[in-house]
């Protein structure tokens, strides 16, 4: 079944900038995309308008309904991270962010023990009482991971979901989007994130779809990556360990 299907799709916002010029392609169900291009080439836009969240010209059908049109319904089949967490982080207090999560689900009384549990997938047991404000950057991103893993959408839209994160917690992500369920379109400069979870690339440049095709192949020609501005993997760059005159402190 398709999941996602974009057709001659366009969006312009209101200033005048062209974001999107005529995209089109189609997701199966199941399938696990990652969209990539430089800085501004349109993918949050693309994410945005598949969520429904902005309305362009063309089509954008999910499961066959048209989007937005069938907004209110769809929603609660979508898993969304923002790229900015700000945008999506509404309670002052950790804690709550995730038990309001949870509530949402349609659970009044949320045991704690499940909040507890979230929290520590993601690190932030010590920081439940802690003001969401105080949160470093990457501390909000992982609030805003705990705050999807307590959801079990159909179709997760995924806006740079290892950006900000230290080493360690970009694995633990890796590994969280390997045991998905459901269709993932994954918008990230993180290339090689992009070659470990997914199985289909699309490149975005100033709006257009430039390549489409397997991962392991668009990924990995590197002639067409430099034309649009990004580089291989740095899996496949032939990283070398560290022999110089590293100084340790302590
Ligand atoms: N709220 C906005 N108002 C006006 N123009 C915008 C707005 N958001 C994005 N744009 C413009 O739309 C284009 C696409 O932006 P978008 O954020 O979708 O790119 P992106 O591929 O996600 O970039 P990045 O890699 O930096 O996240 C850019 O030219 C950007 O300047
Ligand atoms: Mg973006």
């Amino acid at each position: 079944m398709t999941a996602v299907e974009v057709r001659h799709f366009s969006y312009v916002y209101p200033g005048g900038a062209r974001a999107l010029s005529n995209v089109t392609f189609c997701v199966e169900e199941g399938e696990r995309v990652a969209i990539i291009g430089p800085n501004g080439a349109g993918k949050t836009t693309l994410l945005f308008s598949i969520s429904g969240l902005l309305k362009g010209e063309g089509t954008i059908r999910l499961w066959g309904l048209d989007q937005p049109k069938h907004f209110q319904e769809l929603r609660r089949d979508l898993g969304f991270l923002f790229q900015d967490p700000e945008d999506q982080l509404f309670f002052p207090w950790v804690y709550d962010e995730v038990a309001a999560e949870l509530q949402k689900n349609g659970n009044p009384s949320v045991p704690e023990e499940k909040i507890w549990t979230l929290l520590s997938r993601v690190g932030l047991t010590e920081k439940a009482h802690a003001a969401v404000s105080s949160l470093s950057p990457g501390e909000k991103k992982r609030l805003a991971l705990a705050t999807l893993l307590a959801r079990h959408p159909r179709l997760w839209l995924l806006d740079e979901p290892s950006a900000g994160l230290d080493p360690g917690m970009r694995r633990t992500v890796i590994e969280w989007i390997h045991n998905l369920q459901g269709t993932i379109l994954l918008a990230t400069h993180d290339l090689d994130l992009a070659l470990e979870t997914c199985t289909r690339a699309i490149l975005l440049d100033q709006g257009e779809v430039v390549a489409d095709g397997p991962a392991s192949e668009l990924l990995t020609n590197e002639e067409l990556l430099e034309e649009h501005g990004l580089t291989l993997p740095l899996s496949l760059q032939g990283v070398k360990n560290g022999k110089g005159p590293l100084q340790r402190l302590n």
